[in-house]
């Protein structure tokens, strides 16, 4: 069913071609910077991106403002994203004034948006490079090409979208791993621009996913992120995402997690799985974005609070200690005081261990962009206040809850403020710093909760025989 999506491996042998040729070019940039903005998605696609360009010949490098090709992977879900992804390619047109040499790139979602293209043509005569979501696995040829004709190359594709399988990729951690198994999305909620820059749905086959789980589980990673719009509607080869799951807690990768999960598809198998995999860990991104049956229907979310509440219970009756984490929008079109309240009574009511909160912002293009939207924005800067204090109160309390406890942490990372602690997460997906030193990252450790702050935990490294 995927084979007109999947990008032929004569294409995919093209581009490898383009790489080689530019290795080739005596005058070509040497090394890059990649900055990721907005979603896993993104993060997942620049390793994708570094791939390419190390196999095009460059390496990376750390210091944006030393490498010779700097590419934004940028993000288009709320103006603000794509004002912060202007404003830093704009600042680069100042860098480039001193370094001439500079190549500067442009892709992922913002690239993609109806018009942005035509725009930076316009406006922009200093970026080098503009490629959309649709047609990132081309970037060997269009970077051959910037050098080989010294020229801007604009090249967004319109496209449902494809699947490029067997791309390249540079991953960020030796430990933990994204990996996609489905790209796009077709719910079109009112608000969102997501499927419009990001094609329908379309689910890679079981098979790719579980021979890439395979591979990473072989190269010791200890954690995977299978990532999806809406992973819920998954279907590869005719099998769905709870049958995919069992499939890859059977690999024996010590932990699972996945995001996101569209309520309206959360299916019984799913919960169940809950129970049953051993693997999976007990947390669950679960984006409510509104608590108020017409504000969802306006938002074309198709599920009501009861369902999504009643998904809530059955879910903590099968996973009791489950986290559960959420989307939240306050100030859709129209949203009256009212209706704000059953936000903040449902998420009293479901107590998330953290949510992400935003004030709605006006997508041109879609659905919601046509309503009126007469509520000032100081009001809905005043209930996103208020609703963050309210989240603030029940995350503390919770972690406040987990004092005591002995948790397995999976080391991420030596602390930013002090090099004599580190930090992972708990399988619920709460932060614990600890002391300890650089060798303990990547594995898992024992931990003693001593303490709890405003957003993560303290603890101590115990020995349990
Ligand atoms: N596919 C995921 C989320 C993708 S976007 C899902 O459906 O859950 C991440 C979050 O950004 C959304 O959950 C939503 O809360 C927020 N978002 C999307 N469009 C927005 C907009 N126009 N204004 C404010 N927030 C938005
Ligand atoms: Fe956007 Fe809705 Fe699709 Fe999520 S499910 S990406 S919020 S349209
Ligand atoms: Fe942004 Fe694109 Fe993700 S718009 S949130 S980077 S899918």
């Amino acid at each position: 069913m995927n084979e007109r999506l999947v990008v032929s491996e004569s294409e995919l042998a093209r581009q490898r071609d383009f790489a080689a040729r530019v290795r080739a070019l005596p005058e070509r940039p040497r090394s890059f910077h990649v900055v990721t903005m907005g979603c896993q998605m993104n993060e997942r696609d620049s390793e994708t991106i570094a791939g390419m360009l190390v196999e095009m010949g460059l390496r990376p490098e750390r210091v944006r403002e030393r490498a010779d090709l700097i590419l934004y992977n940028t993000c288009c879900v709320r103006e603000n994203a794509e004002n912060r992804a202007l404003g830093n390619v704009i600042w680069l047109k100042e860098l480039k004034k001193e370094r001439p040499e500079l190549l500067i790139c442009v892709g992922g979602c913002m690239a993609q948006e109806a018009g942005m293209a035509e725009r930076i043509k316009a406006m922009y005569p200093f970026i080098d490079l503009v490629f959309g979501t649709h047609n990132m696995h081309r970037l060997p040829e269009y970077l051959c090409r910037v050098l080989e004709e010294r020229r801007q190359v604009v090249e967004v594709a319109q496209s449902d979208g494809v699947i490029a399988e067997g791309l390249p990729q540079e991953r960020v951690s030796p430990f933990s791993a994204f990996v996609n198994i489905m790209y796009g999305c077709n719910n079109f909620c009112s608000y969102c621009i997501v499927p419009y820059v990001r094609g329908r749905e379309r689910s890679r086959e079981p098979e790719a996913v579980l021979e890439e789980c395979k591979r990473l589980v072989d190269e010791g990673v200890q954690e995977i992120m299978l990532l999806g719009q809406n992973v819920n509607s998954y279907r590869g080869g005719g099998s769905e995402f709870a049958e995919l799951l069992r499939r890859v807690d059977a690999l024996g990768v010590p932990r699972i997690r996945f995001m996101t999960s569209h309520p309206k598809d959360l299916s019984d198998e799913l919960i169940a799985a809950y129970g049953e995999l051993a693997h999976l860990m007990p947390a669950l991104h679960l984006p409510v974005q509104a608590g108020n049956d017409e504000i969802l229907r306006e938002m074309n979310r198709r599920y009501t609070r009861a369902h999504y509440l009643e998904l809530v219970n059955k879910l903590r009756s099968v996973r009791p200690d489950v986290g559960l984490t959420s989307d939240i929008i306050v100030g859709f079109p129209g949203e009256t005081e009212a209706q704000f309240e059953d936000t903040l009574s449902l998420v009293r009511e479901v107590r998330y261990d953290s949510a992400f909160t935003f004030i709605y912002s006006r997508r041109a293009g879609t659905k919601a962009a046509q309503m009126p939207d007469p509520t000032p924005q100081e009001e809905k800067t005043e209930r996103i206040q208020r609703l963050i204090a309210l989240q603030t109160e029940i995350t503390s309390e919770i972690l406040s809850s987990q004092v005591g406890k002995r948790e397995t942490v999976l080391v991420e990372s030596v602390s930013a403020r002090d090099e004599g602690w580190v930090g992972g997460k708990t399988p619920r997906g709460h932060m614990v710093n600890f002391p300890g030193n650089a060798d303990l990252i990547g594995k898992f450790v024992r931990v003693e909760i001593r303490s709890a702050g405003r957003n993560t935990l303290r603890g101590r490294q115990i020995t349990e025989v």
